[in-house]
């Protein structure tokens, strides 16, 4: 029998905990199931990386943390954010969830173009964020705006907060969301592949400003993205996605140095590092990722898998602990 769930009110260090979550959207006589089983947990502070192939159901995930999945979709399970005390914030009422939203905890995304009002000063938009969660003058706001974009290291923030958002660049209107995203001081962070539009060097840049303020505010972050080498520079923990199945989790190193679940360990041999020899192709994983409609009920990952054994295809295999605070979903594995 599973340990009875804990909501994370309970435990000091734990701010985010994610319990049994399941996303289904609507198709015909059954629904599409995005995710299943997802379990994981974000202390303060932390950074966990969430990281899987392009419609593993990352995006999903934290919408449903922040109550925005389409409203087609529905959400079961439990969500528990620490400050909100035992409440899911799946049930959450409406207005509690709108004032933890951009407050308690922010978002930022892919493509800052889309959340941005083209037609509004960027640091209207931003004071217009603070003056949802507190009631302070316009005067106050924009100052508050001024001093996020600082803290988003753009240079000379009195003047660029009076730009439209098409006067800047990618990699500072991404700065521009950030400074909405921390300017009402959140506990946790949600960066959704935040990186992935930008070019290299911009990467780096945005990577560095996460990094320091997660010093400097002492700020927890779900970093999503699809490029393991990106999560590998931020996260603390990572979580790996297949198929809408959470299937590793565990410290970063650990990870890295010694993947338990045969899914990971094929994306960790597709990654190049400085050790690969430059003439020897990267190694691939045989098969393909299978559509919603076409995802096994048992183990996502059994069609393609080498250790495949009868029992894989029957119900999703738990998450096994490999060692402290590391489990994998496969018990076949973990068996040898
Ligand atoms: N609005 C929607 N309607 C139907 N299916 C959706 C919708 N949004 C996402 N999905 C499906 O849910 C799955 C997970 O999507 P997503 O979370 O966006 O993946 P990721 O962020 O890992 O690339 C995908 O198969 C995607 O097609
Ligand atoms: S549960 Fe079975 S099919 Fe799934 S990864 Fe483990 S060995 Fe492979
Ligand atoms: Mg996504």
């Amino acid at each position: 029998m599973s340990e009875p769930h804990v909501p994370c009110c309970y435990h000091v260090h734990v701010l985010l905990q994610i319990h049994d979550l399941k996303i289904e959207f609507p198709a015909g006589p059954r629904p599409l199931t995005a995710v299943r089983n997802i379990d994981f947990e974000v202390e303060r502070g932390q950074v966990l990386g969430l990281v899987g192939e392009s419609g593993s159901g990352k995006s999903v995930t934290s919408l449903a943390i922040m109550r925005l999945l389409p409203p087609q979709a529905s959400a079961s399970g439990e969500i528990h954010f620490n400050g909100v005390g035992p409440q899911n914030l799946l049930t959450l009422e409406s207005e509690s969830m709108r004032q933890l939203r951009g407050s308690k905890i922010s978002m930022i995304f892919q493509e800052p173009m889309t959340a941005l009002n083209p037609v509004m000063r960027v640091g209207e938009q931003i004071a217009e964020a603070v003056r949802a969660h507190d009631s302070v003058s316009r005067k106050e706001s924009w100052n508050r705006a001024v001093e996020a974009l600082k803290e988003a290291a753009i240079p000379d923030p009195v003047t660029r907060a009076r730009d439209y958002p098409h006067q800047l660049s990618g990699g500072m209107r991404q700065r521009v969301m950030i400074a909405m995203a921390i300017v009402n001081r959140p506990e946790l962070l949600i960066a959704d592949e935040p990186t992935t539009a930008l070019d290299v060097t911009i990467q780096a840049q945005i990577l560095d400003l996460l990094a320091e303020l997660r010093r400097k505010f002492g700020l927890a972050m779900l970093f999503i993205s699809h490029d393991l080498a990106v999560v590998s520079k931020v996260a603390d923990r990572v979580a790996v996605m297949y198929a809408g199945s959470l299937v590793e989790i565990g410290p970063r190193d650990e990870i890295f140095r010694a993947p338990a679940h045969p899914y990971t360990c094929g994306l960790l041999r597709s990654v190049p590092t400085l050790a690969t020899p430059r003439e020897r192709p990267l190694a691939t994983i045989e098969g393909t990722v299978p559509p919603l409609h076409a995802v096994p009920t048992g183990c996502p990952f059994e069609p393609r898998c080498g250790y495949r054994i009868p029992e894989c295809a029957r119900a999703l295999p738990p998450l096994i602990e490999v060692t402290p605070g590391h489990q994998a979903r496969c018990p076949v594995v973990n068996r040898t």
